[in-house]
């Protein structure tokens, strides 16, 4: 991989300090640790984000466009092994085998699309798989909302194959798929610029797609994540809309729109369109839910809810400088929809913490929870703000932090339960931190029911791990 061009780009956040990427893959065994790694902790921890080999426009790149890397602790018999590898989409191949980039990335994409300049063969754009990362099948899977599932392999984190379910998948794949553990049932969906501006499908325990349906929204918007319960789907109708005509006027096709309005969509699992209730609700951005259950009429939301975005700067009007950027953080909130009276009422569990990444024991996907980890922020930072881990109690509401120490950045963490473990909380919340000041990543083991204890484990990892989105914790299978 040294004949990869290395990008430190100044210029732009995204492409500099610990979001610039790293052009070498590594495997790097018996790592040194700090404090003693649980004899019982058996799996593979993973965070995938952008990481970029070509870039067309430093400037114009956006976070969205990089391409996607694995990093990933293996934790065996007491010790830890990292690896790190690209997805190897065929559209990072392509480029590979040009020795440049093909594609421009999201903003230019879009603004030759709404200006009918030509769009690169193979797609108008790259089939990244950059976000997220989910197991369903016995399948492990790579995910980036405008693309197809590829399939991964553990642990080397090769890539298998880019997997359309048969043929039968005919739209976008959310990064935020939703599985059901006790049916083994994955429900997705996936949004376009273009009709039909929703699809959504249901993929079976056999990995066969069973059921697709389109749904009906009054615009095109960005829709990034979705929610289950036993027997509903949750769609967020939230106003980021695209619109071609704002592009011919020199504007951004993504602009914050709440005049759109903002609905929560409750559909059954298998229903069509005209089974939705929807619920109108304050205008908000929320890229990121917890969890939703049922409780007697009602279906409970909890969701990280943030006034309005800008999508990382891909709007134009929403990063209006005379406006309080504190409204573009998330603060974690709960929605309760009463489906007999079409009633919803939504409640701030905190108005202080700032947070996002939320995360679940996720055999409790769909189902009652109480707990959800979240990675904290600072709201005096810029930039990349998580400086601590929360963990929420839903009994009581309380809020317990584990700062990540001075100087330190983290993410998204998982929540990993203990081999035998006994209550929902019985585990353990790992995560990959940045110590800016001696320039190290570590990865960190929390034990879950010790929240504010120092961590079990640190574990130094011998090369740099960037910022990134989303994580993922892979069992072993015995
Ligand atoms: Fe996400």
């Amino acid at each position: 991989m040294s004949s990869q061009p290395r990008l430190d780009e100044p210029e732009n956040f995204f492409l500099s300090g610990n979001w610039a990427p790293v052009d070498e893959e590594h495997v790097d065994r018996d790592l040194e640790v700090i404090g003693e790694i649980p004899a019982d902790l058996d799996g593979y921890f993973m965070r995938i984000g952008p990481n970029p080999t070509y870039v067309a426009d430093v400037s114009a790149y956006h976070i969205f466009d990089g391409d996607g890397m694995i990093h990933q602790v293996e934790f065996r018999e007491g010790k830890a092994t990292y690896r790190n590898r690209f997805v190897e989409t065929a559209g990072l191949l392509k480029e590979r085998d040009k020795g440049g980039w093909i594609w421009k990335g999201m903003n230019q994409t879009m603004a030759d699309m709404a200006a009918g300049n030509p769009l690169p063969e193979g797609g108008q754009f790259k089939d990244l798989v950059n976000t997220a990362m989910i197991v369903h099948a016995n399948k492990f899977y790579g995910l980036m909302e405008g693309g197809t599932p590829h399939e991964m392999g553990l642990p080397d984190l090769d890539t298998i194959r880019r997997d359309d379910f048969d043929g039968k998948l005919n739209h976008p794949f959310t990064a935020h798929p939703k599985v059901d553990i006790k049916t083994g049932e994955m429900m997705t969906f996936g949004y376009s610029p273009v009709p039909p501006f929703l699809t959504y499908s249901v993929i079976d325990k056999n990995s066969r797609l069973v059921h697709t349906a389109q749904i009906n929204i009054p615009k095109a918007v960005m829709m990034h994540d979705c929610a289950i319960t036993e027997r509903f789907t949750i769609f967020l109708d939230l106003p980021i809309t695209f619109d071609f005509e704002r592009v011919a006027k020199g504007e951004s096709m993504l602009a914050w729109e709440p005049e759109n309005g903002t609905r929560l969509g409750v559909m059954p699992r298998m229903g069509e369109d005209a089974d939705i209730k929807w619920f109108e609700i304050d205008s908000c951005m929320m890229f990121h839910v917890a969890n939703a259950w049922e409780d007697g009429d009602e279906v409970v939301l909890l969701g990280c809810r943030a006034n309005r975005t800008d999508v990382a700067n891909a709007t134009t009007n929403a990063a209006d400088e005379s406006l309080d950027m504190r409204d573009q953080l998330a603060l974690l909130t709960e929605w309760r929809m009463n489906l007999a009276t079409g009633e919803v009422i939504e409640r701030n569990i905190d108005p202080n913490l700032y947070c996002e990444f939320p995360r679940i024991n996720d055999h409790l996907a769909g189902r009652p929870s109480r707990y959800a980890y979240l990675a904290g922020i600072d709201a005096e930072l810029s930039g990349t703000p998580f400086t601590s881990e929360i963990k929420y109690d839903h009994t009581d509401g309380s809020m317990t932090v584990h700062p990540l120490g001075e100087g330190r950045k983290g993410g998204e963490a998982i929540f990993a339960p203990r081999k035998g473990g006994t209550s929902e909380d019985d585990g353990y919340v790992i995560l990959f931190t940045w110590d800016e000041p001696n320039q190290q990543s570590e990865c960190v083991v929390i034990d879950a029911q010790n929240f504010e204890a120092d961590p079990i484990a640190r574990i130094k990892i011998p090369h740099r791990v960037p910022f990134g989105f989303h994580a993922s914790w892979v069992p072993n299978a015995q």
